[in-house]
Parts: structure tokens; C-alpha cells; sequence
């Protein structure tokens, strides 16, 4: 049975006038849960439909979304121009490196100035700093298309993803193997918020900083960090990894290959994980490295499901922030 759409001025009444989206730590469980439940209904709204088809409600219709990318982008960029279209709003793409911004115009001015053309703005930004001086600065919300900090449109998506796969976040132990980057702290953030437990298992230079380790204690996550793959997966039914050189850290390569060479996903270390298991990756990946083919390629990879869902999960998140 389809699920109904949420309206999101019906569930927040007065909204705020500026509803971005930064990270996932910023929301409740019932905010998350709310856009995941119109990300299914969304998904399942469109089926059989050619890529390009119009949404049968076109909730963006008048709205334009300005997409900045200051790094590379072929889910996110993708995604989201295309999930803006079905549902009848503009996009308008734009490479840092295009625009003023990328010759000194200060955030600050970019913000107040986009503000006047678009109804809101995607970024994806070198320094999370900079995404939110974008937000303090902009009259119309602003999401998070992927920092040095956090990506937690991905999260929505991953947090989509388990959920088709294998039921219940409750029920779930996600064992995320390698670097605690960007990635790995919205999916922290979100397996806290949503009570889902998770092993962050990186080598010990490459664990969760004092912020992120200080929000799983005040929060009471079931968020933990070990440095022995062994002994993290057992059980787990969610195996999770990201590339171990993340954009903006290449200048690290060789000495972080050869530490983070125990923490690859082979066949041996989905065979120790929970009957069932999937695994899970954001992409891009690299085979060889933080995983092999076998693995991604195979029987319990779900990582086209997870690209897929950026779309929907994406979709959702611009109804919240604008309203509709
Ligand atoms: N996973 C992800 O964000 O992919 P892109 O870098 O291709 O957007
Ligand atoms: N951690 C990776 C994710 C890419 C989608 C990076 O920041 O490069």
C-alpha cells in the first residue's frame, strides 16, 4: 500500500522561515522519519515512469534551486537536477570556480545576492564553515550537498536504503570499516538519533574527533569505536565503508593506504557479519581498496539501491526545507 504524502506545512505549521538543511544532528527522529516517509511515498508515486517524466504532484512548481559545486559531483549534481525537474522546479548548476565566489566575493555577499534569484540553494562546499556562513547570511534555506564535515543528504538516502533492505533501523548494527570521515559522522548522527547501533571501526589516527565522540556521550548513542574489524563485525548486519582518501586529503595518499589496508571489505568479512547482511557504500569506490569487487559486485551489495535513493531521499529533503 502506498504511503500517504506528508504536507510539510500541515506537520509544521509556522515553519521557519529558513529551514536549511546542515546536518543531521540539527533534526529530531520525527523530522527524519517525516522526510524518510515522503521519500518512499515519493519513490513509489513514480513507478514505471521514464526518468524525465513530471511527478504527479509537481510540489516545486515556481521554485528555483541554485546548485553550487566547489568539488567534484556525479550523484549529488545528478540527483538532484534531475529529482528539481520531476517535480516541476528550475536548477540552475554552477561551479564555484564560475562564479565570483572563486575570485574572492565573500559568502556573505553570494548568499544575500542568490537569495534574490532562487527560492533555495544546494552546496557543496570545501569547508563547512564556509556552508554555514552561507546560511546565516541567506534569507532562503540552504542544504548541505557535502563538506569536509558531513553529508547527511547521502545519509538519507543510506537510512532509505536499510530500511527497504532489511526493516527496522532498531534492529540494525551498521559496522562502518575505514575512515570516521565526512560520511561516517552524519551516519554516527544518524544512528544515534534514530537508535540504530553503530561500530565506528577506523585505524586509531583515523577515529571520530572530540566533538563527534562528546555528542555520541551527551546524547546516549548506541555509537561506539573500536580499532579491530574482528571483533566489530560480528553480528553486523549493515557493513558500511567509504573510500579511504576522501577529496581535499590526496596529499595523505601513501601512508594511509598502507594503514587502512586491515580495514578492507573482503568476502571473509561480510562471511563474519550477521546472515543477510548488506553491504554499503556511498560511491565513488575504489576496488582493491577500501573494498573489493567481489564484494560490490556481488550478491549483498545494495550500492545501486543507495544511488538510486539519493533521488528520492533528495526530493524529500527540498519539500521540508521549502515548505511543500
Ligand atoms: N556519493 C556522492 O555524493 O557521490 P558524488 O560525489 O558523485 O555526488
Ligand atoms: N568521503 C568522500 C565522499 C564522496 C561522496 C569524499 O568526501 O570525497
Amino acid at each position: 500500500m502506498l504511503e500517504t504524502l506528508q504536507n510539510f506545512a500541515d506537520v509544521w505549521p509556522s515553519p521557519a522561515p529558513n529551514r536549511s538543511f546542515l546536518d543531521i544532528a540539527d533534526f529530531s527522529a520525527e523530522t527524519l522519519r517525516e522526510i524518510l516517509a515522503n521519500a518512499r511515498a515519493m519513490k513509489a508515486a513514480r513507478q514505471g515512469l521514464p526518468k524525465g517524466a513530471p511527478d504527479p504532484e509537481q510540489v516545486l512548481n515556481g521554485h528555483a534551486v541554485a546548485m553550487i559545486f566547489e568539488k567534484a559531483s556525479t550523484r549529488t549534481r545528478i540527483s538532484f537536477e534531475v529529482g528539481i525537474r520531476q517535480m516541476g522546479g528550475q536548477a540552475v548548476v554552477m561551479s564555484a570556480g564560475d562564479m565570483q565566489l572563486g575570485r574572492g566575493e565573500t559568502i556573505s555577499d553570494t548568499a544575500k545576492v542568490l537569495s534574490r534569484f532562487a527560492d533555495c540553494i544546494m552546496i557543496r562546499a570545501n569547508k563547512h564553515d564556509d556552508v554555514e556562513a552561507l546560511a546565516a547570511n541567506a534569507s532562503i534555506p540552504i542544504i548541505n550537498g557535502l563538506t569536509d564535515l558531513s553529508h547527511p543528504c547521502q545519509i538519507m538516502a543510506d537510512l532509505m536504503t536499510i530500511e527497504e533492505h532489511l526493516g527496522a533501523l532498531s534492529e540494525q548494527k551498521l559496522v562502518w570499516l575505514g575512515d570516521c570521515n565526512n560520511v561516517a559522522r552524519s551516519t554516527a548522527e544518524a544512528a544515534g538519533i534514530l537508535g540504530m547501533e553503530m561500530v565506528l571501526c577506523t585505524p586509531p589516527q583515523h577515529g571520530p574527533d572530540a566533538a563527534l565522540l562528546a555528542m555520541i556521550e551527551a546524547g546516549g548513542w548506541k555509537v561506539s569505536h573500536s580499532n579491530d574489524p574482528e571483533s566489530a563485525i560480528v553480528d553486523a548486519s549493515v557493513v558500511m565503508t567509504d573510500t579511504w582518501i576522501s577529496m581535499g586529503d590526496e596529499h595523505e595518499s601513501i601512508e594511509r593506504r598502507h594503514r587502512f589496508s586491515p580495514f578492507q571489505v573482503d568476502s571473509t568479512v561480510m562471511g563474519d557479519a550477521r546472515e543477510g547482511a548488506i553491504f554499503m557504500h556511498c560511491l565513488p569506490a575504489h576496488r582493491g581498496e577500501e573494498v573489493t569487487a567481489e564484494v560490490i559486485d556481488g550478491p549483498q551489495s545494495v550500492v545501486w539501491d543507495q544511488a538510486e535513493n539519493r533521488l528520492h531521499a533528495q526530493k524529500a529533503i527540498l519539500r521540508f526545507c521549502l515548505n511543500q
